[in-house]
């Protein structure tokens, strides 16, 4: 691996503002991909900076690319972590794949990953609440009009300290449950992590924030009756004691923190089910006093409570809009093992070798 370092260092910002995806460190991974000279080449670590793209570069015109999202963290000792990043890159070769783009091999990019972020450690925010976002993405460069899979890419990841996804840390959010527009289909692109999805859903969250909420609950395109997912997190709903979850169907985004919520609560004696879960039920629950909490699960979002559901012209308000029982012990379980505040018997956290 060649890396070239940054002559200046930006000024680190204040962990009491960072927000979230707002900075970046000093170094980024790029890793070019060309199919006339036998596929990946060298990996450079080099300072932050733009990228040069021809116009005609094909992502530019049909959104060849995917990305992926998971966290570093630095412990009480000073070790650093990461959150299973095995498996965000054996998801994002399962969307290479739907995408017809270049695998990549999951221990190296791994390992390479460890590299660029020992070398931005300081960087690893401690504060409570607060991480190193990970962004690894996969573009599309090969410079044709013609709709075909390029034969150029470029894989880039890039470093961002993060706090909080919402403004309002972990109070719960309002959700608006969209029954016109479609994020996704069977059969489409909802259940790999790609561009063009995030596209798809931005009219719609838009039309959510102008009526006063912070995100979307999709649902499924064919019948607009079954709950997909949220903008940037899956979501779970505890009815009548069972937490229940929408099953992975080809549309939605197979979460790892969804994965690692099942295993915790399941661990943690509660009952899950992966099943179709329909509007319908949740406001029967909901009716009937039998909606307990409701939860959305994401890297970013980590355990999100939502604490009121829009649907048609009708506002429903959970648990009276305060955290539940079961997201605030998942939010200490989830974000305890994560910090190494808890010990890991799932055996997710990855430890730096040094
Ligand atoms: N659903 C969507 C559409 C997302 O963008 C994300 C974020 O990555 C998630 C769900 C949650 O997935 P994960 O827990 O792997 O971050
Ligand atoms: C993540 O949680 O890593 C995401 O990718 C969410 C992102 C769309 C902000």
């Amino acid at each position: 691996m060649k890396i070239t370092m940054a002559k200046e260092l930006k000024q680190k910002p204040d962990s009491n503002c960072l927000g979230f995806g707002k900075y970046f460190t000093d170094h980024m991974l790029v890793m070019k991909y060309d199919a006339a000279k036998g596929g990946w080449q060298e990996t450079e670590i080099m300072p932050y900076g733009n990228f040069s793209l021809d116009p005609a570069s094909c992502v530019l015109h049909y959104g060849q690319g995917i990305f992926e999202g998971l966290k570093a963290y630095k412990n009480e000792k000073g070790e650093i972590t990461m959150f299973r990043p095995s498996d965000n890159f054996k998801r994002m070769n399962r969307s290479a794949e739907r995408l017809c783009m270049p695998t990549l091999d999951v221990d190296r990019a791994v390992s390479e990953l460890e590299q660029l972020v020992e070398l931005e450690k300081d960087w690893i925010p401690t504060q409570k609440g607060t991480s190193l976002y990970i962004r690894p993405f996969m573009v599309a460069d090969e410079a044709f009009l013609g709709v075909h899979p390029s034969k150029k890419y470029i894989f880039c990841i890039i470093l961002s300290p993060v706090g909080s996804y919402y403004a309002n840390g972990l109070a719960p959010v309002k959700i608006y449950v969209e029954d016109e527009l479609t994020r996704a289909a069977v059969g489409g692109t909802g259940e790999a992590k790609c561009l063009g999805n995030y596209a798809a859903s931005l009219l719609g969250a838009e039309k959510a924030k102008k009526m006063g909420y912070e995100q979307v609950l999709w649902l499924d395109a064919a019948e607009k009756k079954y709950v997909e997912e949220v903008g940037a997190m899956n979501m779970f709903f505890v009815i009548d004691g069972t937490v229940v979850t929408p099953m992975l169907d080809g549309s939605i985004l197979p979460g790892i923190t969804r994965n690692s919520a099942i295993q915790v609560l399941k661990k943690g004696g509660y009952k899950v089910e992966e099943r179709h879960v329909s509007v319908d039920e949740i406001l029967d629950a909901l009716k009937n006093g039998k909606l307990d909490e409701a939860f959305g699960t994401g890297t970013a979002a980590v355990i999100s409570p939502v604490g009121n559901i829009g649907y048609k012209d009708k506002v429903y308000t959970i648990n009276n809009n305060e955290i539940g029982k079961i997201s605030l012990w998942l939010y200490d379980q989830i974000t305890g093992i994560q910090t190494g505040r808890l010990e890991d018997t799932f055996g997710w956290v990855y430890h730096f070798k040094k």
